[in-house]
């Protein structure tokens, strides 16, 4: 069984990566390194002990993406490939919407083509914008408040009318929550290639002392204490949840979404404290003003994931903080030497 990972270098990617080995999956690979490094994926095939096919290529680019199907029995794709930054996508929407959904468009073409049919996509709990009510169900409004979330609305939309158009295709839409953590080996983990614009890599800059501090936005939010609660997830949960839902592409067709996540919320203080007693890290820090955009809270009712692909997360916010660590402690530089 041959799986196609685009955006397969990047931080979710590459931790998928090496689950889909693990559990016996050919993979290849396509990935443009706009934000993300070779080295990851050799250190995926370094822990997994096996290589694998990689594309240095652009989705946007179709006749790369066509040769990768013609070249390999592709039987099922999973769809990390995109530009994942909410603030930069209010800067620069265009590239956003020509990146994220022409990426997309051009990608379903050649499956099209090449009849595969079964297709797991990278959505994001950014479609809900600003929830009304925690936990937030599958059926709650779909409002995004920037151009990222819109792209990740529009590409959900795409793939159900694909659906529509042709009930031979199998589509999971996959809401993640936030992100954090990195695998137990500390040899690949989140490696952002700019200034961190998220809480964990941020953290993890300042307990390896290449920040002073970290800058809590807001401390008058709705919550025990005043600071914004998320549902954070180990990537490992996350990439195990990818194999579930291919498990059931593979087996099934039609199109579902679920909300990954935990279905815990915890607070900006919540994490740093966590951090500090698993890490022996002082996290020094200092409150700033709201950041625009930002909610008080936003956690997952993951009831659906947990019913249907039998699957819930497992580690909790003393191995995320822990394995964030312990990726940044042994690569302080990430995959740069
Ligand atoms: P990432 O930036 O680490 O990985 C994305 C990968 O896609 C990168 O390696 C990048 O080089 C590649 N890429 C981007 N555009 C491409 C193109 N046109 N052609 C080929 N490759 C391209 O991001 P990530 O955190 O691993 O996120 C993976 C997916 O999950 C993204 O679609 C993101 O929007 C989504 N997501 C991420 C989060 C999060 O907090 N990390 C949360 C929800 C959803
Ligand atoms: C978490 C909490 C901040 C940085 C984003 C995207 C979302 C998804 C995950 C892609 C908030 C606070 C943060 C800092 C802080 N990505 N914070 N100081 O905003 O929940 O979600 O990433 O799909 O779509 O919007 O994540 O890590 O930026 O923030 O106080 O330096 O940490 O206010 O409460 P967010 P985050």
């Amino acid at each position: 069984m041959s799986i196609l990972v685009t955006g397969g270098a990047g931080y979710i990617g590459s931790h998928t990566c090496l689950e889909l080995i693990s559990a016996g999956y050919e993979i290849v690979v396509i990935d443009n390194l706009c934000n993300s490094k070779l080295e990851s994926l050799k250190r995926v095939s370094e822990l997994a002990k096996k290589d694998f096919k990689f594309y240095n290529g652009d989705l946007l680019d179709e006749k790369t993406v066509e040769k990768v199907f013609f070249e390999n029995n592709i039987d099922a794709v999973i769809h990390f490939a995109g530009l994942k930054a909410v603030n930069e996508s209010i800067t620069i929407p265009l590239q956003y919407y020509h990146n994220n959904i022409t990426g997309t468009l051009i990608l379903c073409q050649i499956m099209q083509k090449y009849n595969v049919k079964n297709v797991i996509f990278s959505s994001s709990a950014n479609v809900y914008g600003i929830p009304k009510n925690a936990p937030v169900t599958e059926e709650s409004p779909l409002k995004p408040t920037n151009p990222y979330g819109r792209t990740k609305l529009i590409i959900e939309g795409i793939l159900s009318d694909l659906y529509i158009s042709d009930h031979n295709w199998s589509i999971s839409l996959l809401r993640y929550f936030n992100p954090i953590g990195a695998h137990e080996s500390g040899k690949i983990g989140e490696d952002p290639n700019t200034n961190p614009n998220n809480l964990m890599p941020y953290i993890n800059q300042v307990a390896i002392g290449k920040r002073e501090k970290v800058n809590v936005f807001g401390k008058d939010y709705n919550t025990h204490d005043g600071t914004g609660i998320r549902d954070y997830i180990h990537v490992v949960d996350l990439a195990k949840g990818h194999l579930k839902a291919l498990e059931r592409v593979l087996q099934t067709t039609g199109i579902d979404v679920f909300n990954l996540g935990t279905g815990v919320g915890y607070s900006v203080i919540d994490l740093i404290k966590s951090y500090e007693n698993i890490t022996s890290q002082k996290i020094p820090y200092i409150f700033t003003e709201r950041r625009a955009g930002d909610i008080d809270r936003c956690y997952a009712d993951v009831t659906k994931a947990k019913e249907i692909l039998g699957w819930q997360a497992t580690k909790n916010l003393s191995d995320m903080c822990y394995d964030s660590w312990n990726w940044q402690k042994n690569n302080h530089n990430g995959y740069t030497e």
